[in-house]
């Protein structure tokens, strides 16, 4: 299908192009030296102690999870309103999850109330998501998680660039893990990046990214070593040098694209006031100050609470039909998604965790429409859009289908 206007798009140029050449010219390309600047400017941006790129954010989670030692006697709790690889990370280890509901229409992301009933001698751990990369309500679950001794993975797969009262995402809880996916803020295609401040995870974890191997290929390539000895039950979970190169460069942009995403979100905002569709996180975030890209003070820094805009959600009136609304919106050459089917009602799900009632969820996520959100977009294709969702609204809500 030819989109008038996609979903999503790469903010790609020259650069990214470049930077591909130069890796190819090297002879070099899995994990060498553009990894490593790839982790120590990952590293240094988001203020953690450790960084690690790996193949995706999957594993990324799948490593957290082994490397807090979660296992089959354990229970997580998660949110429903996710991706599927949130949950499917933690069964991979065994254990159980335990689907936490989310706070409301104004707020998509997981409810502390919620996780707080769900917490038994079991429960091990809370996966949070920063959905749309809008910050969880981290101050409670922390204090949730510190007062019974859980730890916390924070699924940042949507907010690389957002911080919460000067800490960015990912670096609040134990581990952060992010995601470099095709759609994301932060693109090369298949990519993640595991974030940690605490030396006993992160010897984990770079152990277990490369089949629990004491060295690396790099390193024998260099001359470091010669031979190896395998430590841990290990993965191939490790990234390439093209990919690492395409980070590089993505990161460069990264503050700029997700102010240009911010702008776009304060528009929409503005036009779709009167569709009658609610916007979550519009009340707690029209309006804030763009991150400064340059010359930031260790006052600014300190106080920075920002989302990455990574998806504009909205949340269609009830009665309304959300196919017909999507179907117009197609029509109009306009790509739309929804952000999430709920994890719990998937078939496979739904077979091992036949009971689980989310009424916050549920509501929400029959509801919900994504909008096309890129920093490439121009001012016309954002009007283009706002202006077709109050069109097609307006024909939707008035005429029951027949
Ligand atoms: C919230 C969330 N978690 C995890 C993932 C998995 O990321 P990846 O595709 O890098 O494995 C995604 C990717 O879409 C995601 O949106």
């Amino acid at each position: 299908m030819q989109w008038k206007i996609p979903l999503a798009d790469l903010n790609y140029g020259p650069e990214e192009e470049e930077a591909v050449a130069r890796v190819i010219r090297s002879r070099w390309l899995t994990m060498g030296e553009q990894t490593s600047r790839f982790e120590e400017e990952f590293r240094r941006f988001t203020g953690a102690r450790h960084a690690f790129a790996l193949s995706n954010c999957t594993v990324a989670l799948h490593l957290a999870c082994a490397a807090l030692e979660i296992g089959p006697e354990d229970e997580v709790i998660v949110p429903s309103l996710s991706f599927v690889a949130t949950a499917n990370a933690v069964l991979y280890t065994g254990a159980k999850v335990r689907f936490a509901d989310i706070i409301g229409p104004a707020d998509l992301t997981l409810s502390p109330q919620s996780v707080q009933s769900l917490i038994n001698d079991r429960t091990k751990a809370i996966v949070v998501m920063h959905y749309g990369g809008y910050p969880c309500q981290m101050d409670e679950i922390m204090q949730i998680a510190r007062a019974k001794g859980l730890r916390v993975i924070e699924d940042v797969a949507h907010a690389p660039g957002a911080w919460k009262n000067g800490k960015h995402l990912g670096t609040i809880g134990d581990v952060g893990c992010f995601s470099f996916f095709s759609n994301k803020n932060l693109s090369t295609g298949e990519g993640g990046m595991l974030i940690t401040d605490q030396d006993d995870i992160a010897d984990r974890v770079r152990k277990m990214r490369s089949h629990g191997m004491t060295t690396l290929t790099w390193d024998r390539h260099r001359g470091h070593a010669y031979s190896y000895d395998v430590i841990a039950l290990g993965y191939n979970y490790r990234i390439d040098e093209i990919r690492a190169a395409l980070g590089i460069q993505q990161l460069g942009k990264l503050l700029m694209g997700n102010n240009k995403r911010k702008a776009i979100t304060e528009s929409y905002w503005k036009t779709l006031q009167s569709s009658g569709a609610e916007f979550p996180f519009r009340d707690a975030y029209q309006g804030i100050p763009a991150i400064e890209t340059e010359s930031t003070s260790p006052e600014q820094e300190k106080n920075r609470t920002a989302s990455a805009c990574h998806i504009f959600p909205l949340l269609l009136p009830k009665g309304v039909d959300r196919l017909r609304f999507i179907e117009g919106m197609r029509a109009a050459g306009i790509q739309t998604s929804i952000h999430y089917p709920p994890i719990h009602r998937f078939e496979y799900y739904r077979k091992q965790y036949p009971n689980v009632a989310l009424p916050t969820t549920e509501d929400v996520a029959a509801r919900e429409v994504t909008l096309p959100l890129y920093p490439g977009m121009r001012d016309d294709q954002v009007e283009y859009v706002a202006q077709t969702v109050l069109r097609v609204m307006d024909s939707v809500s008035c005429s029951p289908r027949d």
